[in-house]
This record gives structure tokens, C-alpha cells and sequence, in this order.
């Protein structure tokens, strides 16, 4: 036969993975092959494979005879939006995609070029697990991708899609990385399965509600994201990455053809219910000041009670941190802070400016709180602020009391620019317990105590629940109306584009874990 012939014949076998029949179910359980996530992922004919035709080497339990070549993961580089990206897809067609030896070498292949070229790795998951036949060799192969994973933090964008199994030890790669998005239905995340949680534990659980999409992206927080089949997880990758930089030494992309309606401005001012205690929609009014349509919700389903998402303000990406008075009132709890933490720690790795919005009453009361550790991760939050250096602008728009005033990015942390709404009250805490307390002999002496009380709440509110005490103490920068926020934060971020701080000389810091 002639050698190209050949060449053409072997990258057709190649392509067929597992063979026609497993192709067959793969697709009747509602997913795609490996190559055809590739083909979605990426930009029309960008793809460039590494490694098709590496083979196993082992030979345990009839191995030798069970050959496919590129053994299960599909590696490579390509574009998406023009821009390189590294790339694996695990193929379940063949050894249920499971992990050996060789097939962890390609996946370290395609890392160790993401990190010496600056730019993003996408890991497509669908698989069994380490290869049970070649034993240890695996689970070396695994640890080998894990201290890649953990090097690459914070270098390069590291976004893992779950689509299929992904069980065990496995786990820990998507973990270590920066985003998970899981496939509803058809995926699923567990360190131990249904199986053995029956034995060890008695519960009966099924795999779906164990570790699947919406259990890991309401419960756990494990899921980022939630997409409703392969087409749409490989679209809500192309999207994301159109928010972060290549690398941690460049910016994110600007979009030149942002819009902002402008009618926003009129809708901004009357969106704060005339009852202070009345929840109110956050998202309102983050819609009302970044540039249409371009919020992007992280961790929507999590910790409801903190927002965090990518966004743009005239095409540049910014992250948005803010809380949500629909849930909770807003309070800062231990999922909060963890969410807004991780998510803050993101955007400060990869130059992404953070704006703030701020409605907190303070940090969740109780035992529960207290015994699970509010102390150590509502400091989680306060520092991965405290140790941002990327531009960063507080809007205060109403309540910013006790210690989360102080962890909600305030100026005292190394905030550059605050400002707070006409509508904002910055105290040590609510004028009806502060009363309480600093006037208790008052309220307890008087003739009507609760009269008394009112009047003391009322004279604590006038002094303190408004912004001007801290405006005059310099502890916000200027008070503006909401239709002006828009014009203030992008003035604002233009002012700090060059913006340079440089942290204490360490080997790294001690983050509350
Ligand atoms: C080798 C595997 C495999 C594995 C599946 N297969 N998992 N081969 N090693 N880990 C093979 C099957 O033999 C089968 O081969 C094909 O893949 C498809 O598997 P099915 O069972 O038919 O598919 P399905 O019914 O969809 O079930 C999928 C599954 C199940 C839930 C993933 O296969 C399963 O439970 N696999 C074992 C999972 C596991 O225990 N993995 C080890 C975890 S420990 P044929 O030839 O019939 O197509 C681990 C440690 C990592 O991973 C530690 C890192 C630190």
C-alpha cells in the first residue's frame, strides 16, 4: 500500500475510538464523541492533534490485545475567538475513557505547552476513572496531572467540563482548576459513588442526586456552572474565555462592540425599595451600569446571598462582587465568603478589575455559623480582598454595617475608589440594636421604655445611617446618585488602568483555609 495511503488509513481508525457500536451508545445516552466536542469547541478547522497514535504499553488482564490509538484522551491545540487554547477530550468509547499511564502523559504534554506558551487549558472529562487494569502506574499518571494543575494556578485559565463520569481521585484535576461546568443529566462528580456510600454510611442515594450538576452547583459549589447538553457547555467555554487574558502577564480581551442603553439611567434611581428592610434585586442594578447583556453569572445557583460574575464596562472585563438583599437580606455567611473569595482571588490573578456592590447587614448569627468556622472563612473573603492588587471601586448603595463594611472591599483593605448612594448607612451596626445597647439604662429607666427606645433608634439613625459621617472622615470618596455610577466606575478604572502595587516580598501568603 502506498505510505500516505496508509497515513490516511491509520488517522481513519484513529478517529473511530472505541469503534461504530460504542460511538452508537455514547450518542443514545445524549452525548457527543470526543473529536465532536473538539469540533464545537473550537474555531472552524483549528484543531491540531498531538499524540493520535499513542498506544498503552501495558499488558495485564488481556490489555495487549485492547489497542486504540491516542488510548482514550484526544489532545491537541487550537483556537477559540482567534486565540490559542490547549485542549483534552476524554474518549469513553474506549477503555471507558479511563486513565492510564500513557493516556495521563498526553494530558501532561498539552499542559506543559499551555504553560510555556501562555494560554488557557480546557479539559473535556468523560471517564472511568483510573485504568483499573494497569494499577499504580495510573494513579501516578493522575498525581502527575494534579502537580500541573496546582502549578499552573493563577498562570493560566484552567476551565474543566464534566462530561460524563468523573469519579474518585479524578476529581481532584477539575477541582484545582478554575471553573466546572457540568452537564445536567448526563454527568456526574463523586470521590466515592452510590456503592459504597450504601456500605459505609447506610444511604441510599442515587447518582444524580450524589453528585450531579445541579446537587454540585446548588449544594456543594463544586459545579460553577450548569449547561443543559455538550453544545451548550462547549458554547458557555467560547463565552467565558472571551472574559479572561491568555495569561496571568496579560489582559483580558476588549470587545469593541459593547452597547448600553441608556434608558438604564432613568431605571437605576428606583430600583431601592422606600422601605429600607424591603429586599430589593441586586442584578437590577448591576444590569443598569455594565454594558448590555454582558453579565456572566458565576456559581449562580450557590450562596445565593453573594453575586459574583464577569461583566464589561465600555467592552473591558471587569468582575462583579456584590450582595443580594433578595436572599438572606445579603448577609455574609460561610458560603458567601467562600464564593466571593475564590471568585475575587480569580479575578486579581488574571488583571481583572473588581467593582463592588455593597448591601450587607453584617455577618449570619448562630451556632451553626459559629461551630462550622464563620471566623476562619468569613476571613477568607477579607483577605483575598486585603491582597488584591488589580483596581478595585466600592459602590455602597445601602447597608454597610459592622465587620463586613470592613471586608466588602473597604478602603482600609486597599480599595481605590468608594463611593456610596445617597441611600447609604454606614454604621457599626443597626440603629435599633445600637440604641439597645448604648442606651439601655435610658430605655430601662424611662417611663415608656419603648417610646424611649424609638426615639434613641431614631436619634442613632440620623446620626449614623446615612453616608456623610463617612464621607467626611474620608472613609468613602465622594456620595453620587445611582444614574451617575455608570460614569464613575468607568472614569474611576480608566484613572487606575496603570495602576501599580507591589505585596511584601514572601514565598506566599497563609490564606485562611
Ligand atoms: C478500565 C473501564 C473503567 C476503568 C470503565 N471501563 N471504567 N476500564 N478502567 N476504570 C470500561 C468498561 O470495562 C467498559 O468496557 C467500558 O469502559 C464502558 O463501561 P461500562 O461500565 O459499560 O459503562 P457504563 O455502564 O456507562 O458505566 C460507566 C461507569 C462504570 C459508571 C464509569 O464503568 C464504572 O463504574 N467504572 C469503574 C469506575 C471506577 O471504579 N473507577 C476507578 C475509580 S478509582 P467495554 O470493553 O465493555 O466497552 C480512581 C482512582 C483515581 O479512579 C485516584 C487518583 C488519585
Amino acid at each position: 500500500m502506498d505510505k500516505n495511503q496508509e497515513l490516511i488509513r491509520k488517522r481513519e481508525n484513529s478517529k473511530l475510538g472505541g469503534g461504530k457500536e460504542r460511538i452508537e451508545k455514547q450518542h443514545a445516552q445524549g452525548k457527543l464523541t470526543a473529536r465532536e466536542r473538539i469540533t464545537l469547541l473550537l474555531d472552524e478547522d483549528s484543531f491540531h492533534e498531538i499524540g493520535q497514535f499513542v498506544e498503552h504499553r501495558s499488558t495485564s488482564f488481556g490489555l495487549d490485545k485492547q489497542k486504540f490509538p491516542g488510548d482514550g484522551v484526544v489532545t491537541g491545540y487550537g483556537t477559540i475567538h482567534g486565540r490559542l487554547v490547549y485542549v483534552y477530550s476524554q474518549d469513553f468509547t474506549v477503555l471507558g475513557g479511563s486513565l492510564s499511564e500513557t493516556h495521563a502523559a498526553k494530558i501532561c504534554r498539552i499542559m506543559d505547552l499551555a504553560m510555556q506558551n501562555g494560554a488557557p487549558v480546557i479539559g473535556l472529562n468523560d471517564s472511568g476513572g483510573a485504568r483499573i487494569q494497569e494499577g499504580v502506574v495510573s494513579l501516578a499518571g493522575y498525581a502527575d496531572i494534579f502537580y500541573r494543575n496546582t502549578r499552573a494556578s493563577g498562570v493560566i485559565p484552567q476551565l474543566s467540563v464534566i462530561m460524563g463520569p468523573c469519579a474518585g481521585g479524578a476529581v481532584y484535576s477539575p477541582a484545582l482548576t478554575d471553573f466546572i461546568i457540568m452537564v445536567e443529566d448526563t454527568s456526574f462528580m463523586f470521590v466515592t459513588g452510590p456503592n459504597v456510600v450504601k456500605t459505609v454510611t447506610h444511604e441510599e442515594v442515587s447518582s444524580e442526586d450524589l453528585g450531579g450538576a445541579k446537587t454540585h452547583a446548588e449544594k456543594s459549589g463544586v459545579n460553577h456552572f450548569i449547561a443543559s447538553n455538550d453544545v451548550d457547555a462547549l458554547k458557555k467555554v467560547r463565552d467565558l474565555l472571551t472574559f479572561m487574558p491568555q495569561n496571568c502577564e496579560e489582559l483580558a480581551p476588549q470587545i469593541e462592540n459593547f452597547t448600553f442603553n441608556t434608558s438604564k439611567l432613568d431605571t437605576i434611581g428606583k430600583i431601592l425599595p422606600d422601605n429600607n428592610q424591603m429586599p430589593y434585586d441586586i442584578k437590577k442594578v448591576i444590569d443598569c451600569v455594565i454594558d448590555d447583556d454582558s453579565f456572566r453569572e458565576v456559581h449562580e445557583d450557590y450562596a445565593k446571598n453573594i453575586v459574583v460574575g464577569f461583566a464589561r464596562l465600555e467592552g473591558r472585563t471587569i468582575g462583579v462582587v456584590a450582595n443580594q438583599p433578595m436572599s438572606l437580606a445579603g448577609v455574609l455567611d460561610i458560603e458567601a465568603s467562600k464564593k466571593g473569595a475564590r471568585f475575587v482571588r480569580f479575578c486579581d490573578a488574571f488583571n481583572i478589575p473588581l467593582l463592588v456592590f455593597e448591601d450587607v447587614p453584617g455577618f449570619l448569627p448562630g451556632t451553626d455559623q459559629e461551630w462550622n468556622g464563620i471566623i476562619t472563612n468569613g476571613a477568607k473573603l477579607l483577605y483575598a480582598f486585603a491582597e488584591a492588587t488589580v483596581p478595585r471601586i466600592t459602590v455602597i448603595t445601602r447597608k454597610a454595617y459592622g465587620g463586613a463594611f470592613d471586608v466588602m472591599n473597604s478602603k482600609s483593605i486597599g480599595s481605590d475608589l468608594n463611593y456610596a448612594w445617597p441611600t447609604a448607612e454606614i454604621a457599626v451596626m443597626g440603629a435599633k440594636g445600637a440604641a439597645e445597647i448604648i442606651f439601655k439604662r435610658e430605655i430601662k429607666t424611662a417611663e415608656n421604655p419603648q417610646s424611649k427606645w424609638l426615639e434613641k433608634e431614631k436619634e442613632y439613625a440620623e446620626m449614623f445611617a446615612n453616608p456623610y459621617r463617612a464621607a467626611e472622615r474620608g472613609i468613602i470618596d465622594d456620595v453620587i446618585l445611582p444614574e451617575e455610577t455608570r460614569a464613575k466606575v468607568i472614569a474611576g478604572f480608566k484613572m487606575l488602568e496603570k495602576k501599580t502595587t507591589t505585596l511584601p516580598k514572601k514565598k506566599h501568603g497563609n490564606i485562611p483555609l
